[in-house]
């Protein structure tokens, strides 16, 4: 714990901080990004374009001041960072550059105000959270190295196989190209594929789209307007190219237990959520599995879901095309009459829901009317968490 003083003259300088947090993520990812390139190439430009990472690491330092004497508050936060940052091979000697550029940022903001007490007490406050993220992150490294078929860093996958599941997503089947075993992994987890393309090193997560248990791991993409990665993917990754994958990691996984669940995605988001169904399925799990997309030319995986219900009496599927003609079958967007029945009156349910921010924060609406506690709902995003509240 740091000494009282520590604690007083950091938390007097959150509000300010806080008040100026797009000024101090700006010169911090601009300074960092500038002098230390090495450190740009594990960041997605993307994230950053679009300000979600940005505000995700300020909104975490900023909390973590704000509660550092209190750190039960946040400590729930804490493993959603731990998992992405060891799926993207983030190592110890990376924090001392976040640190020196996050001071840098802090000393800019706050200008004259800004004493070398105020600097020596967020230097001593960052440091103390960095030691617990890289501590916590290193025990998930050594643990998933020593797991049988486990590993550290990147392992050589072979593509092979590729399904075509929508106009718009491709599947692809990833086999470990010594032909080892892999490591137990929990459905609802992603890995990181580390990519070179046109000369520069980029990394993308994907989830895994179909229950553990086969000999590989299957990633489904789809191919983004103007993106890097998902168009290499589908116009490159042919059969037989090796890529480079992380281990699974991740904590939005299917909660054990015999609750009903009711699975809530839109568009790709239904990755993850189709290898939970998969896995819960089979263990006589009452399931509501509800999918929005734009139209059926782009939704993929309706046959195998459909599949999984006819085999297991307690699946419901549910499907919604919102650009489709008005009188279209399943025209609309997911609504009160499309959960109608997968709810129990008790609201003692598991809800999985994963889509673009505004669709999530549409249907956290819709579940509130409902009654379900947002407590009983998990989300996840396929990017730096948002804020969803409202
Ligand atoms: C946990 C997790 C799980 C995921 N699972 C899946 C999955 O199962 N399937 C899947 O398809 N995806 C998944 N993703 C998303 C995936 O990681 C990639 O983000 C996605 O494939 C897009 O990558 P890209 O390189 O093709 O696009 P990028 O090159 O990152 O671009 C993304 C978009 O941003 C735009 N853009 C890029 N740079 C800029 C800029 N500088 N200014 C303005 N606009 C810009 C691009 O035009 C494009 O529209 C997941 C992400 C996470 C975090
Ligand atoms: C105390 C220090 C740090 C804090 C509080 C922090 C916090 C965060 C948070 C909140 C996220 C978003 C997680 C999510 O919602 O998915 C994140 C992601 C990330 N962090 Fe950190 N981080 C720290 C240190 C570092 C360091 C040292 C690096 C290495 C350069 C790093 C690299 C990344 C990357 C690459 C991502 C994913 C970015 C993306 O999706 O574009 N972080 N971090």
């Amino acid at each position: 714990m740091p000494s009282q003083q520590t604690i007083d003259l950091v938390k007097a300088t959150v509000p300010a901080l806080r008040a100026h947090g797009e000024a101090i993520t700006t010169h911090f990812y601009q300074s960092m990004f500038r002098d230390f390139p090495a450190v740009k190439a594990f960041f997605n430009q993307a994230h950053q374009a679009n300000g979600s990472q940005p505000r995700a690491l300020a909104g975490a330092v900023l909390a973590y001041a704000a509660h550092i004497d209190r750190l039960e508050e946040i400590a729930p936060a804490l493993p959603a960072i731990i998992q992405k940052h060891v799926s993207l091979g983030i190592a110890p000697e990376h924090y001392p550059i976040v640190g020196q550029c996050l001071l840098r940022a802090i000393r800019e903001v706050l200008g004259e105000a800004a004493t070398d007490d105020i600097l020596a007490a967020w230097a001593e406050a960052y440091g103390e959270l960095a030691a617990l993220l890289i501590a916590a992150e290193e025990k998930v490294y050594a643990d998933t190295a020593a797991q049988p078929g486990g590993w550290r860093g990147t392992r050589r996958f072979v593509v092979a196989r590729r399904v075509r599941e929508s106009d718009e997503i491709l599947s692809l089947h990833l086999r470990p190209e010594d032909g080892g075993a892999l490591p137990a992994w929990l459905p609802g987890q992603y890995i990181a594929l580390v990519l070179d393309i046109g000369g520069a090193t980029l990394r993308r997560n994907y989830s895994l789209s179909a229950a553990p248990g086969g000999d590989g791991l299957r990633i489904s993409v789809k191919r983004q307007a103007g993106g890097v990665a998902s168009n290499w993917l589908h116009d490159q990754a042919v059969e037989g190219t090796v890529l480079a994958v992380t281990p699974p990691a991740g904590e939005f996984t299917l909660a054990e237990g015999s609750r009903p669940l009711l699975f809530i995605t839109a568009g790709v988001g239904i990755t993850p959520a189709l290898a939970m169904l998969e896995a819960a399925a089979p263990a006589g799990r009452r399931i509501g599995f509800v999918h929005a997309a734009r139209t059926p030319a782009v939704a993929a995986f309706r046959a195998r879901i459909e599949a999984i219900a006819a085999a297991h009496a307690g699946v419901t599927p549910r499907f919604r095309y919102s650009a489709t003609a008005a009188d279209a079958p399943e025209h609309g967007r997911i609504d009160a009459a499309a959960l109608a029945g997968l709810l129990p009156a008790d609201g003692a349910v598991d809800v999985y829901l994963l889509g673009p921010a505004p669709f999530m924060r549409e249907m956290l609406g819709l579940l509130d009317t409902l009654g379900v506690a947002r407590e009983r709902v998990r989300v996840e995003f396929f990017g730096p968490k948002e804020a969803l509240a409202g």
